[in-house]
């Protein structure tokens, strides 16, 4: 009997990894993609995988029901449930924002990820299976001019741990799979925000903005992984006997968020995080 995995969001980076990593080794998997999918059938090709590959669109409550009946109709059976599918920030900072910018980023990063669980559950309770969703550091870590993407994170964070204990009552493992800046995906170029419009409008941010963009230009991101390098991660948490609750992808997102836990009152993170929009002294002459 070889075991189901349903990844969502397999059309492109993280998720299209995952998927080739999955089939490699030895589950039948099935890859969503909102339209087309000819990525993901050349990947699986040129892998030498075979991928089922699914539509799902996360804010379609519709097509997120009818994917998970259709897999376990075809498969007759769901064992993990891979929440990989999302978006990056689009919204500027919160007064620059707006409430539809603001609803979107939640309506797809956490309840796309809410519905989707849903809807796989009964499944999983049936094979005692696995529910992990991506998560980012920066669902741990509150990162400046991203308030939005955060918060949706944090939300799926809140809404995973609380979850955990009573999906482990029913034989469910719940676990958050946790990358930092992860540079060979569609994430950024999946933003619909214009740095420069921003920029443009951003009024009395504008110097913290200028210093945000400036920090991550000069290369602030750092611990970088590979799609692969997370997807072998997520395969291993797949395969583990006993999956943790946070799955840090690397020693470096595992010390960010660690930055996090050990700080309660969270002084030392905002010292840090002040320091990443605080434009440089001039030079002293
Ligand atoms: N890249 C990073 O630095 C990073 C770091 C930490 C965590 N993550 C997380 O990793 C996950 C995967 O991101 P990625 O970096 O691999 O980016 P990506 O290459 O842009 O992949 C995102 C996937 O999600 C799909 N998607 C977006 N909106 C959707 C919707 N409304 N309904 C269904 N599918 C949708 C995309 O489909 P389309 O091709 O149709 O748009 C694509 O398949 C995300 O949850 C992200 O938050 C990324």
């Amino acid at each position: 009997m070889t075991r189901v995995v349903l990844v969502t969001g397999a059309s492109s980076g993280i998720g299209l990894a995952t998927a080739i990593a999955a089939a490699k080794a030895g589950f039948t998997t099935v890859g969503t993609v909102r339209s087309g999918g000819a990525k993901l059938l050349a990947a699986a090709a040129a892998a030498r995988v075979s991928i089922d590959v699914r539509q799902l669109e996360l804010t379609s409550q519709t097509s997120i029901e009818s994917c998970v009946d259709d897999v376990v109709h075809t498969h007759g059976r769901l064992d993990a449930l891979v929440n990989n599918a999302g978006i990056a920030n689009s919204s500027p900072t919160l007064e620059l924002s707006t409430m539809d910018l603001l609803r979107r980023q939640l309506e797809v990063n956490f309840f796309g990820v809410v519905a989707t669980s849903r809807a796989a559950m009964p499944h999983l309770r049936s094979t005692r299976g696995r529910l992990l969703t991506v998560s980012s550091v920066r669902g741990v870590l509150g990162q400046p001019f991203n308030e939005a993407y955060s918060a949706a994170k944090f939300a799926v964070e809140g809404f995973m741990e609380a979850l955990a204990p009573v999906a482990a009552s029913v034989g469910v493992t719940v676990s958050l799979i946790e990358p930092a800046a992860v540079l060979d995906t569609s994430f950024v170029a999946s933003s619909t925000l214009d740095p420069a419009q921003v920029l443009a409008s951003s009024g009395p941010y504008e110097a913290a903005f200028r210093a945000y963009r400036s920090w991550v230009a000069s290369g602030a991101v750092e611990g970088a992984q590979t799609s692969s390098e997370v997807a072998s991660v997520i395969v291993e948490a797949l395969n583990c006997e006993d999956p943790a609750l946070r799955i840090p992808t690397s020693d470096y997102a595992r010390g960010y968020l660690s930055r996090k836990l050990r700080d309660p009152s969270g002084r030392d993170l905002l010292a840090m995080t002040r320091g990443w929009i605080t434009p440089a002294e001039p030079a002293l002459r």
